[in-house]
């Protein structure tokens, strides 16, 4: 399609190199779709004959509904989606064919496509974190009063709720939601009509291929309109961002669902087992949400290492930009639907939750608190006489809860009984009613909300 000024062919690995068929096949539903709006605007513009414009439109039709029943006879010479396209639609209608590339360029051609397909993989994206958020609020609803140990560095810190905890990741996911909708309004723009780079002498009506394709406006600078993959990036950084919370929340099922821990049980459903360790139940989908947001953040450095350095307008670099998206879309839509499903299924154990978090001497803050409200004590000697209080409980062996009172008016007489029910875990969570905190109605009040959307 390109060889009218060369004499000879190209070697063999040339071809290899270049080609790119095997990877960007997958834009073939948007390759056809900017192809008939191109089209069709170029007949409204009367550049093209409205029986050509017929034509071509049929066969692209014709030309999509093969490759979907998988016909696409893939041929290397033929490079790339774009080029295979246009052959097959020239072997279905002939010369008229020839006619479609008229004021376009693969350049803004394969932008175009790109983006309209970076554009699917945001909305599905979207519906994935949709899909965690619902699973999340509902395990999290269920297990709203529910006391577990919250950690600070991996030590108990203070007792929490599950269904907090719960929580804090969908407010990860409302914000990964957020970075993926900022980021399809900024991309929303149609490159379609920059053609090589320069724009075109051709009559164009850029805006009606930019509304036929959903697309806002048309792009508005045709050298930045082929050469930008910002849009690549601010995908790959939301999916970056958000494979990175989904392994955070991995880790913590894989801790959790750990022997020494007990806090889950993995169903079957989400668990393998080991060829010689007839015992084992393994958290393999923890572990791979947990593994591909290393391969998702590879993607994105990928990404920005290609374009570094890269003059304006187009470089055939940018033809690498296909595998590291498809990649990230790939696994991030697999460890969404993956977490999703583990979330809702988990077998959550609080009873061993709760022990554990009573073992931790968890309410000694509470002790302290309760002397400076209720004692007049000032907050650093408070601290200082609930630290003894434990030490006491750890020499005598028992929990902070289990002293008794004359064990405790031992440490400082400023204590007397009123303080005694204020030292269980129960008590402890449903004190800390501070906008944002852990008590059960604070959750239940944060679970309406976000179920009204916000
Ligand atoms: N396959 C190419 C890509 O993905 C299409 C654009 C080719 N443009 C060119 N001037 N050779 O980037």
């Amino acid at each position: 399609m390109w060889g009218g000024r060369f004499a000879g062919g190209p070697a063999a690995v040339m071809r290899e190199i270049n080609a790119s068929i095997s990877v960007d096949k997958r834009l073939w539903r948007q390759d056809i779709a900017a192809s008939r709006a191109h089209a069709a605007m170029l007949a409204d513009r009367g550049i093209l004959s409205d029986a050509d414009a017929k034509a071509i439109d049929a066969g692209l039709a014709e030309v999509g509904l093969e490759i979907e029943r998988g016909e696409l006879v893939e041929d290397p010479a033929l490079e790339d989606i774009h080029m295979h396209v246009e052959h097959r639609l020239s072997q279905k209608i002939g010369d008229a064919a020839g006619r479609l590339h008229t004021a376009r360029s693969r350049n803004d051609q394969v932008a175009t496509d790109f983006k309209l397909f970076v554009r699917q993989c945001i909305d599905d994206s979207i519906a994935g974190l949709d899909a965690l958020e619902t699973a999340l609020i509902g395990r999290a609803e269920q297990h709203a009063a529910d006391v577990m140990p919250g950690f600070t560095h991996l030590q108990s810190g203070q007792p929490v709720t599950l269904g907090h905890h719960l929580m804090a990741y969908r407010e990860m996911v409302v914000r990964d939601r957020s970075r993926f909708a900022d980021a399809r309004r900024r991309m929303n723009e149609s490159p379609l009509g920059s053609a090589a780079l320069a724009g075109t002498g051709f009559d164009l009506d850029r805006d009606a291929t930019a509304s036929a394709l959903g697309f806002d406006r048309p792009t508005a600078n045709s050298l930045d309109g082929v050469s930008d993959r910002d849009f690549v990036v601010d995908y790959l950084h939301a999916a970056a961002l958000t494979s990175v919370h989904l392994s955070r929340l991995a880790e913590e099922i894989i801790l959790w669902a750990s022997q020494p821990f007990g806090f889950v049980k993995l169903p079957d459903a989400w668990s393998t087992g080991s060829s010689i360790m007839p015992n084992k139940r393994n958290p393999d989908a923890a572990e791979l949400v947990r593994g591909h947001s290393g391969r998702i953040i590879g993607d994105l450095v990928a990404m920005l290492v290609i374009l570094k350095g890269l003059p304006l307008a187009y470089a055939k670099d940018l033809q690498d930009d296909k595998p590291p998206l498809f990649d990230a879309h790939d696994l991030l839509g697999l460890s969404l639907a993956a977490m999703a499903g583990m979330i809702a299924d988990l077998e959550f154990v609080p009873e061993k939750m709760r022990a554990v978090a009573a073992a931790g001497h968890a309410t000694a803050t509470d002790l302290a608190d309760w002397l400076v409200r209720d004692a007049g004590v000032p907050f650093r000697e408070a601290h200082h006489i609930s630290g003894r209080a434990v030490a006491a409980a750890e020499a005598a062996g028992k929990a902070l809860d289990d002293l008794t009172l004359d064990e405790l008016r031992a440490i400082d007489p400023r204590i007397d009984e009123r303080v005694l029910p204020r030292l269980s875990v129960e008590a402890s969570v449903a004190s800390r009613r501070s906008y944002g905190g852990t008590s059960p109605d604070r959750v239940r009040e944060a679970i309406r909300t976000a179920r009204e959307g916000r």
